[in-house]
Order: C-alpha cells, then structure tokens, then sequence
C-alpha cells in the first residue's frame, strides 16, 4: 500500500508573484495582493500555495535570479509581510511552498561580488575558469547556456570567465565546494524556522557539473545548439550526494517536502530520485508531458499529438506506480498557456474542461498553476499596433536569447515572431484576469504587462458568477480528486485505445480494487462517434462528471469527457 502523505493529495496553486495580484497599485503584483486572495486560491480547493521567487532580485529572469535568499524584494513587500501570508495561509489550512533557486544565483549577490573580488571563503563559490587563446578571452569550453549563447561570461576583475547555464546574470553556484554547501543549508533552515512547508527547487538536476581530472568542465557535444554540454551536468556525477545533503535540513523538521524541477527526467531516471531508501526529492516536475505539440521546447512546435501525449501519462502513470509519486501539471510560468496548445481557443471552455478531467485523474499530486482555472489563453502578439516594435511586447530574457538564436540561423523576424506567439514563456506571464472592469482587476494602474484582451470574457468574477463556468468545473474537479482519493490520487492506472487519436480513455482503481473510476475523454475538435467507445461505457456506471450537460448522444461532441464510477 502506497504510505498516505499530505503532499500526495494536496492541489499546489502556483503563483508567480509579479502578475497576480496588485495590493498597492504600482502595476506590479505584490505580497499585499496575494493576502487578498488567499482565501481565494483555497476556495478552489487548494491545499498549499507554491510562490516563484518572491526574494531580492535584479529581475533579470524574474525572480530566477536571486541577489539576497534571506529577504523579499522590496517591488513585493517586506518580510513582515511575507509573514502575514505564511499565517493567514496556516490559519485557513493552505501549505506553503518556497521556490529554491540554488543552480545559481544573481550577479548581483553580496557571494559573487566577493568571489570576483576573490575573497575568502567566497573565492570559489562559483564555477571560474580560465580562458583559452593567446590572451586568455576565449571562453573555456563550448558549453551553451539554456538561453542560447555560450555559458561562459569573462570577467574583467578576476581575468577569468564564470559559468552560467542560463543568462550571464545568473552565475552557477559551485555546489563541490562543501562552503557552498552549508550556505544554502543556512538559507533553507532560515525559510523553514519561518514555517515553510517545503521548497520547489529550481532545475535542481543540474547542480553537479563533471569535471575532469584537471578540475575542468569538458567539452560538450559540438552538435547540441543549446545547452551544450548538458550531458556534463544534467544528472552529474553527484546530483545524488548534494540532494542527500540537502535533504538531511528538511529532516531536521517534521513532515516538510520537496519537489525538483527536472529538465529531460524520464520514469527511469525519476526512480533514481524519487525513491524512499535515497531521501531526496518527493517527486519531480517533468517535461515530456508538455511535449505533446513539440519537440523539446514549444519552439520548435509540432501538430499536437494525443498518441504521443498518452505514451508519456502511460509510462509515469504505470512505472511510477508503488515506486515513486508524479506531479501532474499542464501549465506553469515557463509554459504557454494549455488551452492556446492542447485545447482550442474556439472551444474554450470545453476544452478547458476536457484538459482538467484529463490530468486530475492522474494518479499523483497535482499542481494548478494561476489563472489556468479561468482558462486564460496566450497572449496574441502577431498585431503589434503599427510603427511600433513588436518585440516591445515581450519581456522574457529567453524570448530575446532564443530570437537572437534564430537570427543567427538565418529566420526572419515574422517567422520568429508568429513562432514566439505560441511558444514564448511570456504567455504565461500576463496578468491574472480577477474581473471584466479596468486592467482587468489586477491593479488600478497600467499594469507591468499586457492584459489579454480577452479579460472582459475571462475573468474570475464573471465565472464565479456562472454555476457552468471553467472555474466552478475545476472546484469540482478538485472535490472529487479528494472524494475519490483512493482510486483518483493512490491508484492504479490502466489505459485504453492507446492508438486512438481523439480518445483518451483510462481507468483509475483503488488499491484495494474496491473503487474505479473510468475516465473518457474526446480530446480533440472534432466529434467521435459513440459506438467507438460504447463497449467502454458500461450499463451500470454511474456518471459523477461531465463536461457537457445531460445523456450521452450518439456521439462524444468536441472536448465531451466524462468520468463514471464503475462499482464501490
Ligand atoms: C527554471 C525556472 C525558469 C528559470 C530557469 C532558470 O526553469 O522555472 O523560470 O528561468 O529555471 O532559473
């Protein structure tokens, strides 16, 4: 029997501070904002709150960089007030969950100014090596970083270059040096002494970089592009080690949690972490399920295929089960918007119905992340108003490193354009849509960041107004995640039609074969005619969820799901 623990059942609601909600309308989204809204994110039925980085930053990849872990950047409050969330949140019964950012930290960190200046013990707290060439400028090694261009930054101060796998701004952490260490140590004892339930930490898989005997990084495929040299550090030679290490400050603490995010992890490698004898992460976010329209990233896009989606669901539904535990997301601050990808924006609500039943189901813990539930879309950036600059409209760091990619590759800047519309992190990043009235609720002010236009259909009042409504079809979802944990959360997982391309179809059957849920699914545009599941509906199933009202026709009508119980 798989152990029952509260992170297993929770809803994590994910909140990206600076677009959810405005306290002291200056456009930007703030602590005072999200007190506010608390009550909010647990009438969804949530059980614990995850913050992307709320500390002391440069903004540089927002937020991702950090320049002090032990404060809260002042564009978002002060540590008091992060206090009144973290009470107000344990007072109304809402875990909360810090994000960790330990990869790397900002160049504007008190560690990394020392370390250029070379003072002790801050020397070596980064990655620093030096150049190659006659006079020493050229970068150690072809390493990329994930925002393309090379991973290696010179340094004028110390006449050697540092590491960064993402911008040169976010310089990576050297996680051999023991020093190094215990000052993050230090910082997850301060979040956790506070009260924090657990960390979300950041790209964590690639905190150990291999070196070679001389204590060098090699030289990466010359083929990969970007992140070249990934092979060098994702799952490094001693990822398992650091995490242990890690691990060992939240057992000084009762029943605190962790979850990794996890670029390229599959089942096989998931087990490796998520695995009660190592005591390391509690589970991983993953990517491959957000491959489904892609290859690798939403850049390089492909016609979304639901073959290839369930594939993935099937392998960490089936593999992970009794062995390790899935988190189940569809959308986050560096992912598109899931309606614009995998559903329909012409059948917004149906599809974003038929996308929550199809993960909820999910065995796992699952992770809503803000403004999902409303069903907001990407942002549409191909009508920039005339004589302006449509890349003005975007804000990402990556969005800018990958178009200079593309530059160079010889693509045109309307091709990169349409291509940034659908694929670029800024879609998730507009500001949440609370009503139909000015700036969309979120601030009395012009906001950082573009409102979608589409505020004035899509907005939390306008759906908590409407018995039918994408947000009162999540709180339902969300009920009966609970209701039915056993068979819903803890249980076993079985699939159906694996081949099909509109149809996903899946059973959920408790541990003890006492409950089972049966999950079908038309996910696509177009109608399925009954008769291709008739043998999967059975006369006596009770149906307890349905994206449309009333019977089931003779066909499954776009984005039709529903969910039946097949005995008790
Ligand atoms: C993670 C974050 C992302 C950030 C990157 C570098 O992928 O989710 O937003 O840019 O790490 O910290």
């Amino acid at each position: 029997m798989e152990e029952r623990r509260w992170f297993k059942s929770m809803t994590l609601y994910q909140v990206w501070p600076r677009s959810f909600a405005d306290g002291n309308n200056d456009g930007i989204g703030d602590l005072k904002g999200i007190l506010s809204k608390l009550d909010y994110i647990k009438s969804l039925g949530a059980d614990a709150v995850w913050f992307s980085p709320l500390y002391v930053s440069p903004q540089n990849d927002y937020g991702y960089d950090i320049a002090d872990y032990k404060n809260i950047d002042p564009a978002y409050g002060t540590l008091d007030d992060f206090k009144a969330v973290l009470d107000k949140a344990h007072e109304i019964g809402l875990k909360v969950v810090m994000d960790l950012v330990i990869n790397h930290t900002s160049d504007q960190h008190e560690w990394f100014k020392k370390s250029c200046a070379k003072e002790e013990p801050y020397t070596d707290f980064y990655i620093w090596e030096k150049g190659r060439g006659k006079d020493g400028k050229k970068a150690p090694n072809n390493w990329m970083s994930t925002f393309p261009g090379s991973a290696w930054e010179y340094n004028e101060q110390r006449g050697e270059f540092y590491l960064h796998l993402y911008a040169k701004e976010q310089p990576d952490l050297n996680h051999d040096n023991p020093a190094v260490r215990e000052a993050i140590k230090d910082v997850m004892r301060f979040w956790l002494d506070m009260g924090v339930d657990g960390f979300r930490e950041d790209v964590i898989t690639q905190i150990s970089k291999r070196r070679k005997k001389d204590g060098k990084l090699p030289a990466g495929n010359p083929l990969m592009p970007a992140s070249r040299g990934m092979e060098h550090y994702n799952n490094g030679p001693h990822i398992h080690e650091f995490l242990q290490d890690y691990r060992s400050v939240l057992a000084e603490y009762d029943d605190r949690f962790q979850v990794g995010e996890s670029p390229m992890v599959n089942p096989k490698t998931a087990l490796k972490y998520v695995n009660e004898n190592r005591q390391e992460l509690d589970m991983m976010i993953g990517f491959q399920h957000m491959e489904a329209d892609c290859i690798i990233i939403p850049w390089v896009h492909k016609k979304f295929d639901l073959v290839k989606l369930k594939k993935v669901y099937y392998n960490w539904q089936t593999k992970l089960y009794h062995r390790a535990w899935n988190a189940n997301y569809l959308e986050s601050h560096d992912q598109p918007r899931i309606i614009s990808r995998y559903g329909s924006e012409k059948l917004h609500d149906e599809s974003g119905k038929a996308l929550a039943v199809m993960y909820s189901f999910l065995s796992g813990t699952q992770f809503v992340y803000q403004g999902q539930e409303i069903g907001m879309t990407s942002l549409d950036y191909t009508h920039a108003p005339e004589g302006t600059d449509p890349w003005a409209q975007f804000k990402d760091i990556s969005t800018f490193c990958v178009r200079d990619l593309m530059r160079k590759f010889g693509f045109k800047d309307a091709k990169i354009l349409k291509t940034a519309h659908t694929a670029a992190r800024d879609n998730a990043r507009t500001p949440v849509q609370w009503t139909g009235g000015k700036n969309a609720g979120f601030s009395d002010v012009e906001p950082w960041f573009t409102v979608n236009p589409n505020y004035v259909g899509v907005n939390v009042e306008k759906e908590e107004a409407d018995p039918n409504s994408l947000l009162n079809f999540y709180r339902k979802v969300i009920a009966l995640r609970k209701k039915y944990a056993d068979s819903v959360i803890y249980g076993k997982f079985d699939m159906y039609l694996k081949n099909d391309r509109q149809l996903f179809v899946y059973d959920k059957t408790s541990e003890d074969d006492k409950q089972k849920l049966r999950v079908v699914i038309n996910l696509s545009e177009k109608s399925v005619p009954r008769k291709r599941v008739a043998a999967l509906i059975p006369e006596n199933a009770h149906e307890i969820l349905s994206v449309y009202e009333g019977e089931l026709g003779d066909k499954l009508r776009p984005y039709e799901a529903r969910v039946y119980l097949l005995h008790k």
